[in-house]
């Protein structure tokens, strides 16, 4: 297995930080050991804080591409766009108002937006199945954010594992809420079908912006001079 064979080439304590981090109900004990976990959530942050980064990147090349291939006039970005279905007033809509929050409330609205974008593959398979150009590009992109946002979401998890030894506010396992499966794009005229789709995409670029930047601000929160 090509994985034993990487293993055997990190150090001990590298691997016993992945075996942890495989199992994060192992994690706590770095708390009572140290009373900080600062290395081991400094090395947390560094991987979901590149993770966060690239999920802004390719969301960002993903509307791109969709709109230089379906709306080449650029009609769309001067139209209104729809209500994104992760606009909350719980979700702070400036760096500014996140910075002024708890870290555990922002790490709690982070995982919250994460969450709403479970179903993003599948809507989009669904929705862009009948579209003529074959968006192969676009469809590999999203596949790949979406396990990127699965990614990100169990290394926030890990963190709030470990946060929780000290924040036992920080419910485990608690259910967020997923995308309901909004109608954006189940429309039959194509023109709204590409809006919705724009919208969607939109709406995604604009999440993972947030979500890096709270990622950001968590890291220096919490890991500070990491
Ligand atoms: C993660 O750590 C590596 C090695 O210390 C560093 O080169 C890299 O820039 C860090 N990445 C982030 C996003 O902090
Ligand atoms: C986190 O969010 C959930 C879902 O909105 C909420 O029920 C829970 O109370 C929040 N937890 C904290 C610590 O804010």
């Amino acid at each position: 297995m090509r994985l034993s064979s990487i293993q055997l080439r990190i150090s001990g304590t590298i691997l016993l930080l992945l075996l942890m981090w495989e199992n994060v109900a192992c994690v706590p004990r770095c708390v009572m050991k140290d009373g900080g976990c600062q290395k081991v959530l400094s090395w947390m942050f560094n991987m979901t804080s590149t993770t966060a980064e690239t999920i802004s990147r390719i969301s960002s090349d993903t509307l791109n591409e969709f709109d230089a291939q379906y709306d080449p006039g650029q009609k769309f970005l001067n139209r209104p766009t729809m209500i994104c279905h992760t606009a909350s007033r719980s979700i702070p809509n400036s760096k500014r108002k996140a910075e002024r929050m708890k870290s555990v409330d922002l790490l709690n609205v982070t995982i919250r937006i994460l969450a709403a974008w479970k179903n993003l593959l599948y809507h989009v398979k669904n929705n862009m199945a009948d579209l003529d150009g074959t968006p192969y590009a676009t469809t590999v992109k999203v596949e790949f954010l979406d396990g990127q946002i699965k990614r990100l979401t169990k290394h926030l998890q890990g963190i709030k594992t470990i946060l929780s030894q000290v924040h036992p506010e920080l419910k485990e396992n608690e259910n967020y809420p997923a995308w309901s499966g909004e109608p954006y794009v189940q429309q039959s005229r194509r023109g709204i079908q590409l809006f919705g789709l724009h919208s969607l995409f939109f709406c995604l670029h604009s999440d993972a912006q947030k979500v890096s930047d709270f990622v950001s601000i968590l890291r220096h929160q919490i890991v500070p001079n990491k």
